[in-house]
């Protein structure tokens, strides 16, 4: 790692900052003192990192020429705004960002189908003589993922533990051929859900995304613009598209994975009114500028469980939302979102409710749009 090497300069911005969230953890620490003697012998272009949150690893790594993917657009602007010119590249997941790699620093991700196509790439693309460094924190480590890696490297080691963190470390990559993505059909719903690893509930569809589905064609039937927000696999983006082949339908998501699982949705379903964007938030759309914005929101950030996740996007959608326009968003009943979605978008009503999910919409209002 970089000598001195200031972690603590390091923010989560326009990543939510707060003071129990951080930049940087231990796991990225463990990382980078593990792979440290190798990370000093090798070339420039020979390092690769996968699933940087904020670009600890990146620019801890004090190695030139770094390949790096992140499935988090947010994490991907925050590595930007935390690097002062050092020599690094983005690229997505597959033969250009592995190709000729020695070193992979890797912060494991949480599911274990993400892992393995990473780990199933690392092995397909990297130098024979590569090493992968997964690290993560223990609460969230699971001995599966030894037997993941164990599919596509003949030897994984597991390094002590450090401040509640560990590291696996795989060599001898096995070169085995790229499992397709995976794709189910919904005799229900008629269409095609496609999923990479990261997606949200893969391949099937998630129980609150059903209740939402349940009241779809009560959502702004005269809506000429949609958007799905937060849209994973593209399942409700899908399923408005289908019903309604005169609405322009935005499906959007922060994750990589998603807007790759969408696009593969859409291509499997031939639908082709969806645009689909990578995008925080909906930065890129203007202002009071759709009739209707579908949400399942999440309520993680990275590994930690907050609402403010979900009130990020409720912001979102109020200032895209043209007056009049319509919030309609899926959640857990005990969440009791409704105050909040009232004071940010508009007066909002229950549509439906049982005990474990709720349906409500929000009308957007000319008073909260004009004090924006
Ligand atoms: C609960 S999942 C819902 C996925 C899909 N709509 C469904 O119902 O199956 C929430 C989605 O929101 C996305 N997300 C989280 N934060 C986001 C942000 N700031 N901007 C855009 N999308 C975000 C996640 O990547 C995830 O795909």
């Amino acid at each position: 790692m970089t000598i001195g090497f200031d972690f603590d300069a390091l923010r989560r911005y326009p990543d939510i900052e707060e003071p129990n969230l951080f930049a940087v953890d231990a796991s990225d620490r463990l990382i980078l003192d593990e792979a440290a003697e190798l990370l000093a012998a090798v070339g420039p272009g020979e390092v690769v990192v996968v699933g940087d949150g904020y670009g600890a690893l990146t620019l801890g790594s004090g190695a030139r020429d770094v390949r790096v993917f992140q499935d988090s657009v947010v994490g991907q602007r925050a590595l930007v705004a935390n690097s002062h010119g050092e020599s690094y590249r983005n690229l997505p997941l597959g033969e250009e960002l592995f190709t000729g790699a020695r070193v992979v620093l890797m912060q494991l991700p949480r599911s274990l189908e993400e892992l393995d196509e990473l780990a199933a790439s690392v092995a397909h693309w990297a130098a024979d003589d590569v090493i992968l460094y997964a690290g993560g924190r223990i609460k969230h480590m699971t001995p599966a993922m030894n037997g993941v890696l164990a599919r596509h490297f003949g030897r994984v080691d597991v390094t002590h533990a450090r401040q509640k963190s560990r590291v696996l470390v795989a060599s001898q990559p096995i070169r085995g051929t790229l499992a397709p993505t995976r794709r189910q059909f919904h005799d229900d719903l008629g269409l095609w859900i496609c999923a990479t690893g990261s997606a949200f509930a893969g391949t099937k569809v998630d129980i609150g995304t059903r209740a939402l589905l349940a009241v779809l064609a009560q959502a702004a039937p005269h809506a000429a613009i949609a958007i799905d927000l937060g849209c994973g696999t593209g399942v409700v983006a899908a399923a408005l598209a289908r019903a309604r082949p005169g609405i322009a339908v935005l499906a959007s998501d922060a994750s990589w994975g998603a807007v790759e699982s969408t696009r593969l949705t859409m291509a499997a379903n031939e639908l082709t009114t969806v645009t689909i964007a990578w995008d925080d938030a909906l930065s890129e759309q203007p202002d009071a500028s759709v009739d209707l914005v579908l949400l399942n929101p999440p309520f993680h950030l990275g590994g930690t469980v907050h609402t403010g996740a979900a009130s990020k996007l409720f912001a979102a959608a109020a200032r895209a939302l043209r007056p009049g326009g319509e919030l309609w968003t899926v959640y857990n009943s005990h969440l009791g979102y409704r105050p909040e979605l009232a004071r940010t978008v508009g007066p909002t009503r229950e549509v439906s409710r049982n005990t474990k999910f709720t349906v409500a919409v929000s009308v957007k209002s000319d008073a909260l749009n004009e004090g924006q």
